[in-house]
């Protein structure tokens, strides 16, 4: 339990922090110091890892071991593109990308160093992954072409954003505090995939591919970026919730994810399939 006198929390999961602190819609507004949603609502943050109970710090590794190894799984999956994308700035934005995601993985396996020894036990497991030994399919799976590459970045890295604001300003400050920064790269990198894709329908051979390869790229990623929220009606990411560590549902999660993805695609003349398509986890 946090150390100092503060308001006592609800019994509920509203939000009860003063109006000046109430997280806005898709982000917050200033990083502020108290829980500002879940049973623990108004009473500070935790600052330690010591001081976090029990229930709470094994549902944080769990999430920061999943994330970090996402992050390395996509520098496997980026490599190859390194010396090989169609042109000289889609190389650079490419080792742009792989240095963001290293330091990504390096931030996650930094909230599990606050652990000791049983996170550093999975940071060690963590580093002897290769490619198609990770937890979520899409990051099993090759860039086999270019537009593996856009459609991964548009699709998948777009997910990745809602689990990060997810956490901004979660109840443990220092998870809280790494998001800012993490979310900035990331927009780069879902940024650079859908121009990916716009570039392809426009342009073609000329640059790269054409629209049809970019078409299947959108078959073949975005169920998979839709499997990546997790199973409807979960019960860890409502447990998270209630903890003040998630802000959203799985579902809730994912249906924000498919307003925005929705018009940015038929903007650049490509479809989405229906959204049950290919689908693992429902
Ligand atoms: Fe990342
Ligand atoms: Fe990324």
């Amino acid at each position: 339990m946090p150390s100092e006198s503060l308001p006592s929390a609800p019994s509920t999961g509203a939000v009860s922090a003063p109006t000046s602190q109430i997280l806005k819609e898709g982000g917050t507004i200033e990083p502020v110091r108290e829980i500002l949603w879940g049973e623990m609502a108004g009473v500070r943050k935790y600052e330690s890892a010591e001081e976090i109970p029990a229930e709470m710090r094994r549902l944080i590794i769990r999430l920061m071991v999943v994330q970090a190894d996402t992050e390395f799984a996509s520098i496997q999956q980026h490599r190859p593109w390194l010396d090989s994308a169609p042109s000289l700035e889609d190389r650079w934005i490419e080792a742009r990308i792989v240095a963001d995601e290293a330091r990504h993985g390096l931030q996650a396996c930094r909230i599990l160093r606050d652990f000791g020894e049983e996170g550093q036990k999975y940071i060690d497991e963590l580093l002897t992954k290769k490619e198609g030994e990770h937890k979520l399919d899409a990051f099993n799976m090759k860039f086999e072409r270019w537009s593996d590459v856009g459609a991964f970045t548009c699709f998948v890295d777009r997910v990745g954003v809602y689990q990060l604001r997810a956490f901004q300003e979660c109840a443990y400050g220092p998870l809280a505090r790494a998001m800012p920064l993490m979310l900035s790269e990331e927009q780069l990198h879902l940024n650079f995939g859908l121009n990916v894709l716009r570039r392809m329908v426009q342009q073609g051979p000329k640059y790269a591919g054409s629209k049809e390869e970019a078409q299947e790229a959108v078959q073949k990623w975005f169920p998979r970026a839709l499997d990546m929220f997790g199973h409807s009606n979960s019960d860890t990411s409502r447990k998270a919730i209630e903890l003040g560590l998630k802000r959203w549902t799985n579902e809730e999660a994912r249906a924000r994810y498919l307003k925005e993805i929705a018009p940015l695609i038929s903007a650049i003349g490509l479809e989405l399939p229906a959204p049950e398509y290919d689908r693992h986890i429902l």
